[in-house]
């Protein structure tokens, strides 16, 4: 069975469990197909008080990680031999999107490798971690988080869902935004009719050839109305690009 091995680096490793404990990655790990070991840099400390911040050097506001108790927990992470990407997670690193997703997904599924993610806090990590321990940085959108443990979450739960057999319906995975590089279509479930607002006639249809052509239709028109960048880089057909040129010249 192929999955996915994530090593993180953390001194709030609850949120994790707290997480993962639920729904769709709980069942993925139970299932073996991801892992994910967290470490406490506090567990890697030397003194009484179990310190992993100090004071910035040069004064400001705000405390800084410290490189020791890190730089041990990422050495005893590595001390297996297994082959690893090392990322810090960082509003200053590129920013995360599907294709990375993909492309780190891909890199995964080779045997035995795994991705190692580094939290930080405070006002950030000595930048020494940075120059020594780290392959990668990634943010995941141009906003301050308090910790990096919602990103490092954000690329394990994007990741976890591109894994063989972790989503029930593997279907959904194909046809969801991003994927052709477009958005979704939208989706209806029952009633037919909700105050007044109806499910379109074709959905309840039966037929499968103009419910396909119609959500590929609204994909489009979504994505163009919505996103019109992300067209410039999609997958199209001819038959796409026709719909493209009618729905412009539609709008003329
Ligand atoms: C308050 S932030 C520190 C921000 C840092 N002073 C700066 O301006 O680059 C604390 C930690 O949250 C995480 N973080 C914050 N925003 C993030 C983002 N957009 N993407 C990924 N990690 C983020 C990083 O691990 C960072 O070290």
């Amino acid at each position: 069975m192929m999955g996915a091995g994530f090593d993180i680096i953390t001194i709030f490793p609850e949120i994790f469990h707290a997480y993962l404990g639920e729904s769709i990655l709980n069942r993925a790990i139970q299932k073996g197909l991801l892992d994910v070991n967290v470490r406490n840099p506090r567990d890697f400390t030397t003194d009484k008080h179990r310190t992993v911040d100090d004071y910035p050097y040069g004064g400001g506001s705000g405390m800084v990680m410290k490189i020791e108790p890190i730089h041990r927990a990422v050495n005893t992470v590595k001390s297996d031999g297994i082959e690893r990407l090392t990322v810090l997670l960082t509003p200053q690193g590129v920013t995360y999107n599907q294709e990375k997703a993909e492309a780190l997904s891909a890199y995964l599924s080779a045997e035995k490798r795994r991705l190692l993610l580094i939290c930080g806090r405070y006002e950030g990590i000595d930048e020494r971690v940075r120059d020594s321990l780290v392959d990668e940085e990634i943010s995941i959108g141009d906003y301050v988080l308090t910790g990096g443990e919602l990103a490092a979450l954000v690329i394990i739960d994007s990741i976890a869902r591109l894994i063989p057999g972790v989503l029930g319906d593997e279907e959904s995975i194909k046809e969801e935004s991003f994927t052709w590089g477009i958005l979704d279509y939208p989706h209806y479930t029952r009633p037919p009719e909700f105050k007044g607002m109806k499910v379109p006639d074709v959905l309840l249809s039966g037929n499968h050839g103009e419910v396909s052509k119609w959500r590929r239709r609204e994909a489009i028109r979504r994505t163009l109305k919505r996103r019109p960048d992300l067209l410039k880089k999609a997958k199209l057909t001819e038959e796409d690009n026709a719909i493209i040129n009618e729905l412009c010249s539609n709008e003329k």
